[in-house]
């Protein structure tokens, strides 16, 4: 690479979602209100767990770290999507793109390993129930989810590592709303074939393993609870199906962008507003709506501070 005699350009050109200004405004009301709802949504739940001391056992507290983690992956490109659906021309510059790209790895790659290790606790729950409390506490948690972070911000920054070092001499558009690492490393003015397949084997390695991971766990569970169907197990039935459904849904998109990486289709698109803005709502949806305890805490919250009676009660009080 002969990085001497070019510019680097200053800024890449975004086309979005559509062309069409009418589609467009849709677009803006309908992703606003999206939005809100995953922030308020992933962050009631946060809210929750926090002021529920019942509730700070490992799982809900890796459940509302998978909330923190589903707002920032629906923050990295959705505001600037919003924003610019009212704006052309729709343009981000160099280091923007690169922040963006840095962002996505991280917080998809320590969702993934976050949910290997939901599936792992699920695990020691289910079949190892007699050991749960010495296996799993609170201080490994916090080690189990520092980890999927440190996993997430080093794959990232092995993606990052070779792009930045790519000449981007002058083609700028990206086919998407956002920089896509699979459509930016395109542009750059050499034979790309090499750090595609290195960005390919990069990522694809970090979602297969953590996939094999999760199909085995599952697995391992599933039969186990199959085994010794009981009253008791119908509710792991339950808390399984939600875990899966989620994993499914998150997975199944990365693994179609990355398995047909070569291609501008308006598939890839679709499948990565699915992954980035659908499945951080599914968090609240999926996990906390099934589960009596996150429930019953957000009554008591809601009866704490929002019923009027006890606002009247407070201020006759004082
Ligand atoms: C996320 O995990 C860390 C480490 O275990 C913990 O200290 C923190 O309270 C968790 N965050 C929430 C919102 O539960």
């Amino acid at each position: 690479m002969d990085q001497g005699n070019y510019s680097r350009v200053a800024e890449f050109v975004l086309l979005g979602l559509s062309n069409s200004w009418e589609f467009q405004y849709f677009l803006f009301v309908f992703f606003n209100i999206l939005y809100m709802t995953i922030v308020l949504g992933n962050l009631l739940i946060v809210l929750t767990v926090i002021s529920e001391p019942a509730l700070h056992t490992p799982m809900n507290i890796m459940l509302s770290n998978l909330s923190i983690l589903d707002v920032f992956l629906a923050t990295y490109a959705t505001p600037k999507m919003i924003h610019d659906f009212l704006h052309e021309p729709k343009t981000i510059s160099f280091e923007g793109c690169m922040v963006q790209i840095f962002l996505l790895h991280v917080f998809a790659g320590g969702k993934m390993v976050l949910l290997v290790v939901m599936a792992y606790d699920r695990y020691v729950a289910i079949c190892k129930p007699l050991h749960y409390a010495t296996i799993m506490n609170l201080c490994k948690c916090m080690g189990l989810i520092i980890g999927s972070w440190v996993i997430g911000v080093m794959h990232s920054l092995s993606q990052l590592a070779f792009t930045l070092n790519l000449p981007f001499c002058g083609p700028n558009i990206v086919y998407s709303y956002y920089c896509d690492l699979t459509l930016v490393i395109k542009l750059a003015c050499m034979d790309t074939y090499v750090p595609e397949l290195l960005m390919l084997l990069d990522s694809g390695l970090m979602g297969m393993i953590s996939f094999l991971f999760l199909l085995v766990s599952y697995m391992v569970i599933l039969v186990a609870v199959r085994r010794h169907s009981s009253a008791g197990l119908a509710k792991a039935h339950n808390t399984l199906v939600a875990h899966i459904t989620v994993v499914t849904l998150f997975f199944g998109p990365c693994i179609f962008i990355y398995a047909w990486p070569f291609s501008n289709s308006p598939v890839d698109k679709v499948l990565s507003v699915f992954s980035t803005v659908f499945t951080p709502i599914l968090n609240p949806i999926i996990y906390t709506l099934r589960n009596k305890d996150v429930k019953s805490a957000m009554h008591k919250l809601k009866t704490q501070y929002v019923t009027p009676s006890h606002l009247s009660s407070c201020l006759s009080q004082d």
